[in-house]
């Protein structure tokens, strides 16, 4: 092979130019990327369809959660508060928000306490994803929103979230609670399965496989494995999987809330009202509680004592039976614990 040096170095040359070029062009290119990010072409495309002043420059927004968060949503989901983008042809991120659930948006509760996502991000793909992670947030859709209203909701004491509430009673029915039972320190007499309040996020395959193969997740599991009972059920899948997703969420803090307004009757005898004939109980109030009116015929005072409620003796005025039901309170009243006089 001969050598031609003259001919190599202006080869080189040529190379090198041609480099250069491609680089400045890569750097222009980047820096014109960056000094419009996502967020900004948005603004700037929601200002020509909806024909808003362009001098209303609208820059990133913030806004404060009642958990101490900050969502930055609004910054491309900027017609949330507009009831006249509510229509089929308004495509995301325009839309406005739809009604019904307008006192969660009076209250400047934040976004992603409901939708979850990562609520200070300021890219699309960063936003809609579990805090964390790469994967898109379930509950970013229906059903899956369902699993957020467990924050402030007992699940069932308001409509909306009948996939959640079908998901606890699964919970109990399965007898999940039985190795899971979400008490104080997360491991009930049993002491067998892990506090499923303290997972964290996961998606819902891995949830999914948890339920089915057991052995997915951890190779020695003990779990039996549920594959039969959802086999060809794939409703009864979806709610257990809003209520597990529910249980991993963090807490949601100082928020207003109305689980807790029933905290003071749940620890209440209840032969403090049922203490009549039979342990009828008069007045004019009436339970809200599914559970009681769900299971009528086994908690029905007058189905054990005929007569008159017995005086305090061993159970010291706790009914033992009814005791034993105390256990699956907390799948519901997840705010209450074990120990809190239960
Ligand atoms: C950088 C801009 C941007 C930010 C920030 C952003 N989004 Fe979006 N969002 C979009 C765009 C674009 C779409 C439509 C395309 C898509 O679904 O990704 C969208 C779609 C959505 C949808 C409809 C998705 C669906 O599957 O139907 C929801 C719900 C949503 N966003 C919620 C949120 C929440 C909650 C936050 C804050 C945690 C957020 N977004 C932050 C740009 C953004
Ligand atoms: C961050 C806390 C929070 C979350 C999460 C939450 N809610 Fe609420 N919700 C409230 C509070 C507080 C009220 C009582 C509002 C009031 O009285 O003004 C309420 C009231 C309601 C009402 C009654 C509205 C009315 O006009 O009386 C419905 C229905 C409701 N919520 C449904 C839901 C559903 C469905 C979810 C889940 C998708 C959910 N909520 C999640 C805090 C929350
Ligand atoms: C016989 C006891 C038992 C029952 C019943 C049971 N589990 Fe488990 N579960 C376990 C054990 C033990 C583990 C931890 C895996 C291991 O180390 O073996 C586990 C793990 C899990 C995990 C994964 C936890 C993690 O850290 O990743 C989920 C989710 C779960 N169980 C949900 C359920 C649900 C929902 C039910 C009811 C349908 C249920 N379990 C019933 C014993 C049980
Ligand atoms: C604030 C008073 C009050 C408390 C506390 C209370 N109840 Fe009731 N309960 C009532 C009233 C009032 C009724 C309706 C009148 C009736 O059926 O006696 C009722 C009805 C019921 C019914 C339906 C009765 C039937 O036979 O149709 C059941 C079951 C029930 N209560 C169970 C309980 C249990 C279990 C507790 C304790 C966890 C409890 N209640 C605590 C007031 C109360
Ligand atoms: C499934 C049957 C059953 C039901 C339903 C039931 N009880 Fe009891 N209860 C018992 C038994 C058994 C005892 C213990 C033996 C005894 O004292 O009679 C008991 C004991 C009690 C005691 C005495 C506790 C102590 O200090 O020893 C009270 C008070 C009581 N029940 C109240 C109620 C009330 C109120 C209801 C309805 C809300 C109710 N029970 C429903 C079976 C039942
Ligand atoms: C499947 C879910 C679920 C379970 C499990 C559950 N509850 Fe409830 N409970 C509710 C709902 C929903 C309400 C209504 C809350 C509201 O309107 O604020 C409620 C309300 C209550 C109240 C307030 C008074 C009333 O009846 O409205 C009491 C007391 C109560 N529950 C006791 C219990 C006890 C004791 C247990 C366990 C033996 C239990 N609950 C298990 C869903 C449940």
């Amino acid at each position: 092979m001969s050598i031609d040096l003259a001919k190599d170095a202006r080869r080189l040359r040529v190379l090198l130019l041609l480099a250069a070029l491609v680089f400045a062009g890569l750097t222009g290119w980047i820096a014109l990327r960056e000094s419009r990010p996502e967020w900004e072409e948005l603004q700037g495309k929601f200002r020509r369809q909806t024909k808003t002043s362009a001098n209303q420059k609208q820059g990133i927004m913030q806004l404060p959660t009642c958990a101490g968060t900050v969502d930055r949503c609004t910054t491309c989901h900027l017609g949330i508060q507009r009831k006249d983008l509510g229509g089929p042809e308004i495509e995301q991120p325009f839309k406005g928000h739809p009604q019904g659930t307008a006192h969660h948006l009076k209250n400047r509760v934040g976004c992603s306490l409901f939708h979850g996502g990562t609520g200070r991000a300021l890219t699309s793909k960063v936003a809609h994803s579990m805090p964390g992670t790469s994967q898109k947030d379930p509950m970013l859709t229906q059903p899956f929103i369902q699993a957020s209203c467990i924050g402030c909701h007992v699940p069932g004491d308001q409509p909306g979230m009948p996939k959640l509430t079908e998901g606890a009673k699964l919970y109990l029915l399965l007898g999940c609670s039985i190795c899971h039972p979400l008490t104080g320190g997360g491991r009930g007499g049993w002491d067998y399965g892990p506090d499923l309040r303290s997972l964290g996020r996961k998606s819902l395959a891995y949830l999914e496989a948890s339920l089915i193969e057991p052995t997915a997740n951890f190779p020695q599991s003990t779990m039996p494995t549920f594959k039969h009972t959802f086999k060809g059920q794939p409703d009864h899948l979806e709610n257990m999987l809003i209520y597990l997703l529910s249980l991993g969420l963090p807490d949601a803090g100082n928020c207003p809330n109305r689980n807790r307004q029933n905290e003071a009757m749940l620890s209440e005898a209840c032969a403090n009202c049922h203490s009549g004939q039979s342990g009828q109980a008069c007045g004019r109030f009436e339970h809200r509680c599914l559970y009681l009116i769900e299971r009528k015929s086994e908690l029905s005072c007058a189905g054990c004592h005929q007569e008159s409620i017995p005086e305090p003796g061993l159970g010291q005025g706790l009914c033992p039976p009814i005791n034993q039901h105390r256990a699956n309170c907390v799948v519901c009243h997840l705010e209450i614990e074990k120990e809190a006089g239960l």
